[in-house]
């Protein structure tokens, strides 16, 4: 992963296919609006990937479902993410070690497809 690089890690082969199809047409439309158009879709185990718990300077994590060990796995990485690095996600994490790494700086409510949902910002502290 290099600095100027997006992306996004799916689980479900079938979700990780309709977002490789509609690659083109996102960067078709939005790419004056994006930063980084550098844009990669990896299907894998997010666990799997190597790294982007340790150069992701912006992380979403969309964690409203995810179980509590693999929170607990992700806030494992979070002590390798870079300093002021922001990890966006849609549960807050519980964890100690997780605590210790990032602060919670905003949190808001989010009309999502599904409905509202709340948004986590938190950003990673020298001494948080
Ligand atoms: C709330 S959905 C978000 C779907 C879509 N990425 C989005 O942001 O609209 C959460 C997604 O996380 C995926 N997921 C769950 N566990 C995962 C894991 N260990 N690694 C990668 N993706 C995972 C699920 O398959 C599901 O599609």
């Amino acid at each position: 992963m290099t600095n100027k690089e997006c992306i996004g890690i799916e689980l479900l082969g079938n979700l990780h296919n309709v977002a490789t199809s509609v690659q083109s047409l996102y960067k078709f439309q939005y790419k004056h609006k994006l930063l980084h158009d550098d844009i990669k879709f990896i299907h894998s185990d997010l666990l799997d990937v190597k790294e982007w718990w340790s150069v992701g300077t912006v992380v979403y994590i969309p964690n409203l479902l995810f179980d509590n060990v693999l929170m607990e796995q992700i806030a494992e990485k979070a002590k390798y993410a870079p300093w002021n690095a922001y990890w966006i996600c849609l549960k807050k994490f519980s964890s100690t070690t997780f605590h210790t790494e990032f602060e919670l700086i905003h949190q808001c409510p989010v009309e999502m497809s599904w409905g509202q949902s709340n948004v986590y910002v938190y950003k990673r502290c020298s001494n948080a």
